[in-house]
Formats: C-alpha cells, structure tokens, sequence
C-alpha cells in the first residue's frame, strides 16, 4: 500500500509517502511557514490557515514528484485531524478528503501526539536499527509535553503532561521576552551552547516546578524570567545570555527527572524522546542513554504520520470512521 500521509497541524504544510509493501519512506516534505510568522512573534492562526491553503498542493505535488509516483497510484491517505490549530487542521483534512473521494480511496485520520510517539520507529524506513520497546517516552513540543509507558506501536498508556504552557512554548516564550526571534528554541539553544559558561546555567535558580508526580508546569518560570528582568534596568547581552542558560536549565531539568523518576517506577530501560524540542543539545546531553531520531524527523512532519498509518495498518487497526479536526488532544489527555 502507497499512503499519501499529510500534516498542517501547526505551521508547516508536509506531506509524505510511505510504502508499506517495501516499508520506505519515499518521500519527505516540510515547507514551513516560520518566516511568515517572525513579523508577529510566533504563530498567527489564521495567517497559517492561509499559507497552508497556498503551500499544501505545492507539497503534495514536490512528495509525488521525489517519489515518482503518480496520483493514481496512491492507495491510501492518512490525515492529521488533532491536535493543532483548528483552522490549519480544517485545510489539510479537508483537502486530504476531498483528493481521496475524487480518487475513491481510503482516507483515515491521525493523532498527531501518536504520531511524534513512534517518530523513533522511522529509522526503520531507512533500515536502520531503533530502540526495543518497551520505552518510558516524552514527547515535548511547541504544543505539547506528554510522557508515555509504550509497550507496543499498539500498546501504550499515557502517564502525565503539562498542565500549562508546554516546554517548546515556554523556550519560545522566554526567548521573546529576551529579544530573540521566533522560534526562539533553537536559538536559545545555540546561543547558551556557544557562549555560556556553567556558571551562567546556574546564576538564576528559577522554579522548577513539581505539580504532581508525572505532570510538568511552565507558567511560573516565565514569570520568573519576566520578574528578574524587570528588575534589571537595561540588560546587557552578557545578562540575557545568563538568564537565557538558567531557563533552558529550568526546562530540561524537569523532564530529564520525570524520565528517570518514570524509568525507575516502571522498571523501564529504554527512554525515548522525540518533539522539535527533542533537537535540544542540553536535552540531549543530560540523558545519554536515551534514543532521539534524527532532528528533522523530530519537528514536524508528515513521515511519521505515514508511519503512523503503516504501523496501524499492520496491526489491522487503521481507523476506516474519519474523525472531525479537533484542537485538544486525544480524550484520554487530560
Ligand atoms: O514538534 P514541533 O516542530 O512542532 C509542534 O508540534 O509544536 O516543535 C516546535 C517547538 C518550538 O517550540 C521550538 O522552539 C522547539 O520545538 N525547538 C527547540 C529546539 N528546536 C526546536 N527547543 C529547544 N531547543 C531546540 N534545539
Ligand atoms: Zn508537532
């Protein structure tokens, strides 16, 4: 089966093909809207919506092209339907709707949290070897922070997340507040990584916040940030950057903990991480022993929601009901 998989749910339009006869990836592409949305600060909703309306046939047609394959070709489409921005999910799941009723083929929906979950399984398309569940995993994005106990592709219980602002927000957020350009993520991490000394991550001791066990909270600390700059009159770079290393501490340190607090209770050895923030350099050095795909299949795109639709396929388990476009995550979330 050829699946046309395609992904709006925030600010990129992807769209990809996934074999599952010969089980590649045959093509992979992401055409993001980021520089559209550096004039506001972050994202626009509706100037999303727009630039999906514009870019999504582009997509498809450049997935098709790299592929060789054509339209007619095509067997199945599989569609982010939630969670996202309403809006810009409405433009994919429509457009994948209509494209599979005009070909009369299958057409089904996917959960864009699932989708990052098995993200480290796409290695697999490129015959290379990925971790043995189980896995303690975190999915940490712009939109979201989730921990998972993953049995199986088909087996896993979600175990706590954000009950705020979501880590790749708060990067985002703080980073604003400090003057960087959107999205402010990378280049915090970039800059703390070329220019901060130890002794600026550990200037500020700014919250680290522990609602209940597996859950995370990242309100607080961006009002801390907010506060301490307040409090200095015209910072210099030096103070930014300092401020800048001690938030990116106050992020990655809770979710290295419940990771390993996780890891412990359920007596799990392998952790798994993946999300845009997933591309973190300190993420990555505080937890060693864990499994991160590459970073381009960590930020959004439509691989992993083929990969998602292959995986469910083979299980037999492939949604045949489309399901509405949704902003909120999956029910059992919250
Ligand atoms: O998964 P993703 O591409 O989109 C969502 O589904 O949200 O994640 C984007 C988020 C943004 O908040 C961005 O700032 C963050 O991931 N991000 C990073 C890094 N690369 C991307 N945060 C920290 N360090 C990075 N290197
Ligand atoms: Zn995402």
């Amino acid at each position: 089966m050829r699946i046309l998989a395609i992904d709006t749910s925030c600010d990129e339009s992807c769209a990809a093909i996934v074999d599952t006869d010969t089980w590649t990836l045959r093509s992979d592409i992401v055409l993001s809207h980021v520089s559209h949305m550096k004039a506001y600060g972050g994202i626009v909703p509706e100037v999303a919506s727009r630039e999906h309306l514009k870019a999504l046939p582009i997509a498809v047609d450049q997935a098709l092209d790299t592929a060789s394959v054509q339209l007619s070709e095509i067997d199945h489409i599989a569609v982010t339907h939630r969670p996202g921005l309403i809006g810009a999910l409405l433009v994919g799941l429509t457009y994948g709707k209509s494209l599979a009723y005009a070909l009369g083929i299958p057409f089904s929906t996917i959960d864009h949290i699932h989708s990052h979950l098995f993200s480290p399984l796409l290695a697999t398309l490129e015959g290379k070897q990925v971790p043995a569940f189980p896995w303690i995993a975190l999915v940490v994005s712009g939109g979201h922070t989730e921990l998972f106990h993953v049995k199986s592709a088909t087996d896993f219980q979600w175990l706590g997340g954000t009950l705020d602002d979501a880590a790749g927000e708060a990067f985002d957020k703080i980073g604003k507040l400090l003057g960087l350009e959107y999205p402010a993520g990378p280049a915090i991490d970039k800059w703390v990584r070329a220019e901060a000394a130890d002794s600026d991550r550990t200037h500020f001791d700014f919250p680290r916040s522990h609602p209940s066990a597996n859950d995370f909270s990242y309100s607080g600390l961006k009002t801390s940030v907010l506060n301490q700059l307040a409090k200095i009159k015209s910072p210099t770079d030096a103070a930014r950057l300092t401020l800048a290393a001690s938030a990116q501490e106050a992020i990655v340190d809770p979710l290295v903990d419940r990771l390993r607090s996780c890891q412990k209770q359920f007596d799990v050895a392998q952790i798994v991480v993946a999300g845009g923030v997933a591309c973190n350099s300190r993420l990555r050095e505080k937890l060693p022993d864990a499994y991160f795909p590459i970073p381009k299949h960590c930020s959004d795109n439509a691989a992993m929601v083929g990969l998602r639709a292959a995986l469910l396929h083979r299980a037999g388990q492939l949604p045949i009901a489309p399901l509405n476009a949704s902003p909120s995550a999956f029910s059992e979330l919250h």
